[in-house]
């Protein structure tokens, strides 16, 4: 409780000040550009874009509910991946951008927003097939990233207090947006550097996630419809 009162002191006693991070703008203004990133593909000569192919509102809407899952990417790189890490890969593979993080961002603020009501439940997608082997990759993430935040996180944070606040990404603070892999990495500089595409903080959201499972995906402060 100490812990959590002192969060909010320090919450409080730095939403004034802008830092820096991606460039200003609002969740709203962020989940317009993933629509646009979403529905048209960067490069005239090669219109396919990402609703080309997801082209079913019906089948993405789970998407934010159920990550982080195991992507079964072809070897070395299935792994356990976030939402973000996921749409990330899909930019650099689809649409070849070297820099995919603020196209990323956006999708995922796009299909979050897309998603928002859907009760998380990691791994899995309601009517999709369930793969025991995946959820046995999740289970193994999950481990490891209770592990990881017992480590680097639990002198900080109350784990029951500080979870929901993973809802609250991609957050817009300070007139700043920034996913939750990124914020992770760079919010205290007693932190390792996590890298927001990486395995750790992939394996740090999923035990997060997991302990969420049940609540609706939100989008803070706002849902906006799809
Ligand atoms: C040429 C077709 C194609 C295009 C274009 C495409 N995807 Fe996909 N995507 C797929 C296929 C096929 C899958 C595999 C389904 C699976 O693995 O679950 C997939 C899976 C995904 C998943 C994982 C969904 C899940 O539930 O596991 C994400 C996230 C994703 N794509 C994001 C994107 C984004 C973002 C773009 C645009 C940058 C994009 N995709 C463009 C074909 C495409
Ligand atoms: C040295 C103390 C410290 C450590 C270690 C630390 N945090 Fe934090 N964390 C803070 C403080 C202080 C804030 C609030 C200030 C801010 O938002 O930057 C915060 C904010 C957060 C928030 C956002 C809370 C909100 O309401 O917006 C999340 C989520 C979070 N931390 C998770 C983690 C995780 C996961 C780890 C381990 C990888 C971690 N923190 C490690 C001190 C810490």
């Amino acid at each position: 409780m100490v812990r959590f009162i002192a969060l909010v002191v320090i919450v409080l006693a730095s939403a004034g000040g802008a830092s820096a991070g991606a460039p200003a703008g609002g969740l709203a203004e962020l989940v317009a550009e993933g629509e646009r990133w979403w529905k048209s593909s960067p490069d005239p000569r090669d219109p396919v874009a990402c609703a080309t192919c997801h082209y079913d509102p019906a089948e993405t809407r789970g998407w934010a509910a159920s990550f982080p899952k195991y992507r079964p990417l072809p070897p070395p790189e299935g792994r356990v991946m976030t939402l973000f890490q996921a749409n990330a890969e899909a930019v650099q593979r689809h649409y070849r951008l070297p820099d995919a993080e603020r196209p990323a961002l956006a999708i995922t603020a796009y299909l979050t927003s897309h998603g928002a009501g859907t009760p998380i439940s990691p791994g899995i997608v309601a009517g999709q097939a369930v793969f025991e082997s995946r959820l046995r990759a999740l289970a193994e993430s999950v481990a490891r990233g209770e592990r990881l935040y017992a480590r680097w996180c639990r002198s900080c944070h109350d784990a029951g207090a500080v979870t929901p606040a993973a809802l609250l990404f991609p957050a817009a603070g300070n007139g700043q947006v920034e996913s939750l892999e990124r914020f992770l990495g760079r919010h205290r500089p007693e932190l390792p550097r996590l890298g927001s595409d990486g395995q750790p903080s992939a394996d740090v959201i999923a035990f997060l996630m997991s302990r969420l499972a049940g609540r609706p995906v939100s989008v803070a402060p706002f849902s906006v419809a799809p």
